[in-house]
């Protein structure tokens, strides 16, 4: 095909905001501020009638196009799955945002080697890859961004989810030596680093008890997203909500690791409802 017709093929394509993990928690209130923005949406996730829930009651209460794909991020099929998905709905990703992910806690040595793996096939894995699938495009049209969602945690080792906290810290750094190389172009690469927020994912990890959930100032997955949304569109590089997180990602630069990192295994220790290890 020569260029004069790929382009018009590519015109005749609607603009997307492609969210993984959108049919719970942050994924999910993200979905809500980007149909707030007015932008159609391909929802990702693994649970079929979860997302055909989801992407109704967005379309119903937003009025813009949702459409959905069942997949597991977690195989490299599941990616090819979103690029299947937006060509059979005639969309390109105008932005993508990297949101699924997996968490699990507890000593290292406890956890399921096939788990550990499948935090890296997800939260590292994937986000690669659809990254490079999509990214260029955004380049030759120089418009959209990228949107990771990485963690606190992201900004320093983390006992008892040291896994989980290495992605965030492997999402953080791809996200800024990209916001760097994209920089000149009208695209975005934005990296959000949450501190705790009310949603399941601690509980499905076992984490449900640990300190952190209970000491440290817990956030709503909405208030996460519309600072998210707001600070993306504005083309933020990193962005850090509320002080006790902005604090902790700055003064964990500083302080030696003999420090932090106690500090941040008895926030971190898996612990039951009384609190004893
Ligand atoms: N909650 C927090 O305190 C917190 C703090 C900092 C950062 N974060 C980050 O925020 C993001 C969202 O967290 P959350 O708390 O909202 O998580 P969550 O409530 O557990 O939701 C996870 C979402 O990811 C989807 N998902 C899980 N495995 C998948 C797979 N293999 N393939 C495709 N989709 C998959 C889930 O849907 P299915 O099960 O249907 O696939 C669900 O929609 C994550 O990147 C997390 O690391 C969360």
């Amino acid at each position: 095909m020569g260029k004069k017709a790929s382009d018009e093929r590519a015109e005749q394509l609607t603009p997307a905001a492609v969210i993984t993990g959108a049919t719970r928690g942050i994924g999910r209130a993200l979905a809500d501020e980007f149909a707030k923005g007015g932008h159609t949406l391909l929802l990702v996730a693994r649970d079929e009638a979860g997302l055909a829930k989801t992407a109704s009651e967005i379309a119903a209460e937003h009025g813009v196009r949702v459409q959905h794909v069942a997949c597991d991020l977690s195989i490299a099929e599941g990616c090819d799955a979103v690029e299947d998905a937006l060509r059979e709905h005639g969309l390109y990703a105008e932005s993508l945002i990297n949101n699924a992910a997996v968490l699990t806690a507890g000593f290292f040595q406890d956890q399921e080697r096939e788990d550990l793996l499948r935090i890296i096939d997800l939260n590292v894995r994937a986000v690669v890859d659809l990254t490079r699938r999509f990214l260029p495009d955004m380049l030759a049209r120089d418009s959209g961004g990228v949107l990771n969602v990485a963690s606190v945690e992201g900004f320093m080792p983390v006992p008892y989810q040291s896994t989980y906290a290495a992605t965030k810290a492997c999402m953080i750094s791809l996200s800024r030596a990209l916001a760097y190389e994209v920089m000149g172009t009208n695209v975005r690469v934005c990296v959000v680093t949450p501190g705790p927020i009310e949603t399941d994912i601690h509980a499905n990890a076992g984490a449900e008890h640990s300190y952190y959930v209970h000491y440290y100032p817990v956030m709503t997955p909405e208030k996460m997203a519309q600072a998210a949304y707001k600070r993306f569109m504005r083309g933020n590089w990193v962005i850090t909500e509320g002080w006790v997180n902005r604090i902790t990602a700055f003064g964990v630069r500083f302080l030696p690791g003999i420090m932090h990192i106690p500090a941040a295994g008895w926030f971190f220790r898996v612990r039951d409802a009384d609190g004893n290890p």
